[in-house]
């Protein structure tokens, strides 16, 4: 299968898993994975992954985050292409045990291409360095849609179906042992659920297989101080199951 081929397969295969987990069982009557035929994911994970070469001639491959990266390439998949300054990928530890998956790139984030760099992003990273007592690079850090709405306005679903593929991936890549959710639309996104986040936070969810704690977002916490008692909870939940006790 040439490396165009059996990426166009990957991102299909990691679409009809979204959809699966929306409630939609099938693409359209009698489509499905011929019986017997390994979908694309499952050969993809006995290889190392195509080659891609990048623009400063590195080779990478699928099977790491620079190859997906790569392969996401100048992105076009969906209108938020027409406005975003950048693509904002992700940032962080590739081995990290903790994962943290936002909304969408801000205004900041469009012009630095990094995830949680802004007024929100400094709260986030207070958390992480303050709170858990462990550096920011030591953890990943991802967001549901790679490129900025705007005006900040909420991902549409074609937008978000877009580029799920990539975000299934890269979590499939990290292989984290825990997920934290930020905020109502990455919560109720990756579970699917319209569950306000009220009632999703504090409790353990489940997300391909990993722990996944919602919490608040840090902009709503900058808007409501309050909540960060909640937070904190929510973390101190996080750093046990990761066995970091209290620090
Ligand atoms: N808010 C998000 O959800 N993600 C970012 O990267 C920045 C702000």
């Amino acid at each position: 299968m040439s490396q165009g081929t059996r990426s166009l397969a990957r991102d299909l295969a990691a679409h009809v898993e979204w959809m699966a987990m929306s409630g939609v069982d099938e693409l359209a009557p009698g489509l499905a994975w011929p019986e017997g035929m390994a979908s694309p994911d499952a050969e993809a994970s006995q290889s190392e992954g195509p080659e891609i070469v990048s623009s400063d001639g590195e080779t990478l491959t699928a099977g790491d985050l620079g190859g997906l990266r790569a392969e996401i390439g100048d992105c076009t998949r969906c209108r938020l292409s027409g406005t975003r300054k950048q693509i904002v990928f992700g940032s962080g530890n590739p081995d990290a045990r903790l994962l943290f998956v936002g909304e969408g790139p801000g205004r900041d984030e469009d012009l630095q291409g990094l995830p949680f760099v802004g007024r929100a992003g400094e709260l986030l990273t207070d958390i992480i360095e303050k709170g858990m007592k462990i550096d920011r690079a030591e953890v990943y850090i991802c967001n549901v849609v790679k490129c900025r709405p705007p005006d900040n306005r909420n991902p549409e679903p074609e937008e978000v179906a877009a580029c799920s593929p990539f975000l299934i991936r890269q979590i499939d890549l990290v292989r984290p042992e825990v997920i934290v959710a930020l905020g109502k639309f990455a919560a109720q996104t990756l579970l699917q659920t319209t569950m306000p986040i009220t009632r999703l936070r504090g409790r353990w969810h489940e997300y391909r297989g990993v722990a996944l704690m919602p919490t608040f977002h840090p902009a709503h916490l900058l808007r409501n101080p309050a909540f960060k008692k909640e937070v904190w909870q929510d973390i101190k939940e996080v750093m046990q199951r990761l066995g970091m006790g209290d620090r």
